[in-house]
């Protein structure tokens, strides 16, 4: 699909399909829709009249026109935005991405959008471009037969009178995202024969090549040598050697010997969790395929970053291993020393998240990391909590995870921290060792966030629970069911407004009199 934009009048868009947003609740016969309803023949008209579409949240009016009308466009489709006032970029990301899904579905191959909100056209067209990318994203790679395979060639986003080069730089950062949201779900979606350790190393190593990031991955022997016994305990059982990938953004104008407030991406790659020797019950287990998009969230935001070119450094750091049961398992019982020196009685051979990402944490230290922000399908229990709408979101620093939060509301996406009192930590006390990797029935997601908390210190530190919502059980109008990218679009936002701040706080630098 080729995302495009127009300053130009909706009406004479080259285009096979015109959608166009709809308040709550607003009349056709005053602003846009009159005008609307003029060239479309009267239907506009009539079906607010008919209260076929009164402009709630995700209603729909699809119809052909007749031909000759005022419009270029021969079909019209209606969309429910809701309410005029909280009208925001995240309901203009899902707008299009509803509106892509939908008129693929009808075979329509070019589409004009006009989401309104023209006051913030800038906005409006990144998460435009970012919606119908998204979109438009299926997770039948695998398919041979009833595959989808109708395309969009053309999707225009006007905005009549905007300024044409701030739409295009717009939308076009709105493809990058969105594209890098899909990088994520295709990873994801990966049968685990397809994406082992090694696999997503190669993945690594190919978008660090394509968009210009460092990128380093350590094997099992340069784990040895970093006493990374966590990590190394859970590739035991596996035929596939661990990976331990590191990828570094660094912008161009940076001093190249300091990393200031150096912030790292840590995400869990386990490309398949049977359990080990724990092992988990059959149902549902093809599912654990998805076990490492904590680190595909990582590479995919990397790879958005590395295009968007933000004025501040940059670290991801994906463990990636197969958590699988043999001979050479790791047991329930055993004992193993962290890269931290900490040492781990393992109760749970399928409590193996925790247990990469505290050296992939301690590693992210040594390599200079400042504020780290975790985020891993770490526990079942969080699915309990909060079910498929919010992540959870705990941690050391009360303003990074406000962060997170504000950062994840612009861009539509929920985070609800959950407490992390020192009590917690009682829980995970070894009698035999420092401590042990689960922390009995209560409070599952708090207390494996406790276990990565022990590795954190030093650090500002978030950490984000993904496995209630990094995979979606039912489609939705913008999305296809599947894995859902969660996540990608929250640390992106992250990094954009903490290289604004370090941009704004230069500036206010400058003496009075250099700055005219
Ligand atoms: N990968 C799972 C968590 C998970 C479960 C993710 C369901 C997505 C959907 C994790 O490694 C795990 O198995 N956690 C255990 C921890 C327990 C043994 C303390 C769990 O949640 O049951
Ligand atoms: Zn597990
Ligand atoms: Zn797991």
């Amino acid at each position: 699909m080729e995302v495009q934009t127009s300053a130009g009048r909706y009406q004479e868009q080259d285009v096979q399909a015109l959608a166009v947003a709809v308040f709550k609740d607003e009349k056709a016969d005053e602003g846009i829709l009159k005008e609307l309803d003029e060239a479309a023949g009267g239907v506009v008209k009539s079906v607010i009249e008919s209260e076929e579409l009164k402009g709630k949240e995700g209603e729909i009016v699809y119809v052909h026109l007749a031909s000759g009308g005022g419009l270029r466009a021969q079909r019209l489709l209606l969309v429910g935005v809701g309410e005029r006032d909280d009208y925001n970029p995240a309901q203009i990301s899902q707008l299009a991405g509803t509106v892509a899904r939908f008129l693929r579905g009808k075979n329509v191959k070019t589409i004009g959008l006009v989401a309104r909100a023209e006051k913030d056209a800038e906005k409006m067209a990144a998460a435009a471009a970012e919606g119908a990318t998204m979109g438009l994203f299926e997770p039948d790679k695998y398919r041979t037969i009833d595959k989808e395979e109708r395309v969009i060639e053309k999707f225009i986003i006007i905005a009549e009178g905007a300024d044409e080069e701030t739409l295009k730089r717009s939308a076009e950062r709105g493809r990058i995202i969105g594209e890098s949201v899909n990088f994520t779900r295709d990873l994801a979606n990966e049968p685990g024969a397809y994406m082992t350790p090694t696999n997503m190393a190669e993945r690594a190593r190919e978008i660090a090549e394509e968009f210009g990031l460092n990128v380093d991955v350590l094997d099992e022997a340069r784990m040895e040598q970093e006493g990374m016994g966590a990590l190394l305990s859970v590739s035991h059982g596996s035929e596939e050697d661990a990976k331990l990938i590191i990828l570094k953004y660094t912008p161009r104008d940076a001093n190249a010997q300091d990393d200031g407030d150096l912030l790292a991406f840590v995400g869990k790659g386990i490309t398949f969790d049977s359990g080990g020797i724990s092992l988990k019950p059959g149902e549902n287990m093809e599912l654990m395929k998805y076990d490492m998009t904590g680190g595909a969230t990582v590479l995919g935001a990397m790879r958005a970053i590395a295009q968007l070119k933000p004025s501040i450094p940059v670290l991801g750091v994906v463990p990636a291993s197969e958590n699988l049961p043999s001979g050479k398992a790791t047991k329930p019982g055993d004992v193993v020393t962290a890269m931290s020196g900490k040492t781990i009685e393992i109760i749970n051979t399928d409590a193996e998240g925790r247990l990469v990402l505290s050296d992939a944490i301690c590693y992210a230290k040594k390599l200079g990391a400042k504020r780290i922000i975790d985020m891993a399908t770490l526990t079942g229990a969080v699915s309990i909590a909060l079910g498929d709408v919010n992540t959870a979101i705990l941690g050391t620093d009360q303003e990074l995870i406000d962060e997170v939060i504000a950062a994840g509301r612009e861009v539509g996406e929920k985070f609800w921290q959950l407490p992390l009192d020192k009590e917690y930590t009682k829980q995970i006390k070894s009698d035999i060792a420092d401590i042990k990797n689960v922390g009995g029935r209560k409070a599952g997601t708090i207390t494996a966030a406790a276990f990565l908390k022990e590795f954190a210190d030093g650090v500002s530190w978030a950490h984000l629970d993904i496995a209630g919502t990094a995979w979606g059980d039912d489609a939705k109008p913008y999305r296809a069911k599947g894995p859902t990218g969660v996540a990608v679009r929250t640390v992106i936002q992250i990094v954009e407004r903490a290289a604004r701040a370090k941009s704004s706080d230069q500036e206010a630098e400058v003496p009075v009199s250099a700055a005219s």
